[in-house]
């Protein structure tokens, strides 16, 4: 009889508890089932808080201290804010056949999603624990530099971490988020994004590994935030998939610190829109391959962009990897025709083949950079990159590896992917109106003999230098200037 009335009692308590918390907006995931064994796949629990909470008209979803969450793949709502206590982590099921959900609508070929939502009001994900998207678990042999991607016949299974479709008003702050198997925050056609101490971990070695992708999104703010990524860093595009949310503009990065294998910030390669009105400032790239990159590869255009005070690290990697250490990038080319992996969703729909559109308007000022490889500028046509200026730029070039250089990497375009040249300061081939002002170049003890020139400039109709310093990496027997 005791026990009973115990019991009761504390039936009616933990009843109470729950009310008063749901009261106060508070909705905990193991008060909705959630085990935090790191066993038991935790998704269903998690949807049901995140649905009790939306429909209450929102409040803060908890993911509590002290344990890890399995999970597959759930939804976030609008007005929810998902709350990972320290030392609280959501981890990814490693199991591939609950990711059904293809993270580029009918391209099935380019991962699944496992947190998601779309059309999302208001939301927040903070609480400085953890998001683990187990990446390791979904990748096939692990080699020198990179991990071989399984082979899959329609779906790639790999889950992307985040993928929004879709948003207003959305902030990720103070948070650990890493191990991504595919893309890692993927925010499309999303409106007034804070992204803001976050510390991302990806694992170096694997591919498609992106760090932060703003797809075809707008007024987005990154900034306060260490991303380490196998793939670009921070990279601005617009998808195909996604063309009905227009433009991608007005965007700041400030105050980051990035290191990757491809291209730290980068804008491209994906463009079937404009990318316009951007600033990143306050950044430091280390050990990465590319530093800065715009690599148009479709029919968009980009424009209005700054680069400003930066120091930039970079090195060469295999060719499993974009990019040969070049510490500035901007190119323009068509990507390749059909049959080849990149053609079936890139080109508009009925095409089996693209355009590129036109680079301009672009600023690069105050950068500081130690690399293995030079400043490349180049184009299919002249008209296509216009207007790039150069201020203030002080290169170091220096052999720091033993992967093969005297090379440009233009992957993927329709021409020969990554073409032998000599390296030089700023390399420029086909373009118009580049200017550079205050300026220099200056070479390493390690010096290949493909090391060449202070500047290189072929079919440049208008090139403007004001105050460009040093000498080629063999004087008695280069000029500075070609
Ligand atoms: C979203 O939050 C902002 C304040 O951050 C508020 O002004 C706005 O009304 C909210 N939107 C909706 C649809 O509730
Ligand atoms: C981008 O900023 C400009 C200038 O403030 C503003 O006119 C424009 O509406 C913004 N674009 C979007 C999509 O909000
Ligand atoms: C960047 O860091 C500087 C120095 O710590 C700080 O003054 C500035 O407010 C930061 N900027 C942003 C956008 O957080
Ligand atoms: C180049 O540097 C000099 C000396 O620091 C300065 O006076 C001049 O304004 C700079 N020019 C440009 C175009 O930045
Ligand atoms: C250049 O690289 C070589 C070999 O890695 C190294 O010894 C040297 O310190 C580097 N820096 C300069 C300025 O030569």
């Amino acid at each position: 009889m005791a026990k009973r009335i115990i019991a009761v009692i504390c039936a009616g308590l933990l009843w109470c508890m729950q009310v008063t918390a749901q009261e106060n907006n508070i909705y905990t995931i193991t008060n909705y089932g959630a085990i935090g064994d790191g066993k038991t796949d935790n998704a269903r629990a998690i949807q049901k808080a995140i649905d009790a909470c939306n429909t209450a008209g929102g409040g803060r979803v908890v993911v509590p201290a002290g344990h890890t969450f399995l999970t597959g793949p759930f939804d976030l709502r609008s007005f929810v804010e998902l709350y990972i206590e320290t030392n609280a982590r959501l981890l990814a099921n490693p199991d591939e056949r609950v990711y059904t959900k293809s993270a580029f609508r009918d391209n099935k070929g380019e991962g699944t999603i496992w947190i998601g939502g779309e059309n999302l009001v208001n939301v927040t994900i903070d609480g400085n624990g953890i998001i683990d998207g187990n990446g390791i678990s979904f990748m096939g042999a692990e080699l020198e530099d990179s991990y071989v991607l399984k082979p899959f016949t329609v779906v790639d299974p790999r889950p992307h971490l985040l993928t929004i479709v879709g948003g207003k008003n959305i902030r990720i702050r103070d948070l650990t988020i890493r191990n991504s198997a595919y893309w890692t925050l993927h925010l499309i056609g999303c409106d007034d994004v804070a992204i803001t101490g976050i510390t991302l971990l990806n694992n170096l070695k694997v591919r498609n590994s992106d760090g932060i992708d703003l797809d075809h999104s707008k007024n987005v703010r990154i900034t306060n935030c260490y991303i380490e990524s196998g793939d670009d860093c921070i990279c601005l595009k617009n998808r195909r998939e996604y063309e009905e949310f227009g433009v991608c503009e007005n965007i700041t990065v400030s105050n980051c610190t990035m290191t990757s294998r491809s291209c730290a910030v980068k804008i491209g390669s994906e463009n079937m829109d404009s990318i316009r009105h951007v600033v990143f400032n306050n950044c430091v790239i280390t050990k990465s391959n590319r530093g800065i990159g715009i690599q148009n590869r479709d029919e968009g255009t980009v424009t209005d962009v700054i680069f400003s005070n930066m120091v930039v690290d970079s090195h060469l990697f295999s060719d499993v990897w974009w990019g040969k250490s070049e510490p500035i990038y901007v190119t323009a080319y068509r990507r390749a025709k059909a049959n080849n992996k990149d053609a079936s969703w890139r080109f508009p729909k009925g095409a089996t083949e693209g355009k590129v559109g036109k680079v301009s308007n672009i600023f690069f000022s105050n950068i500081k950079c130690r690399s293995e490889n030079g400043v490349y500028v180049s184009a299919e046509a002249m008209d296509k990159i216009t207007g790039i200026h150069f201020d203030n730029i002080d290169l170091q070039l220096n052999k720091t590896t033993n992967s093969m250089g005297g090379v440009y990497d233009r992957r993927p375009c329709m021409v020969e992917g990554i073409v032998k040249a000599p390296t030089s300061g700023f390399y420029f081939d086909t373009a118009d109106s580049l200017n550079i002002n205050n300026c220099s170049v200056v070479w390493g003890n390690s010096r290949p003999n493909y090391f060449a020139y202070v500047l290189e400039s072929n079919r440049v109709p208008v090139l403007v230098i004001k105050n460009l310093e040093g000498q080629s990496a063999f004087p008695g027997k280069l000029p500075a200037i070609k």
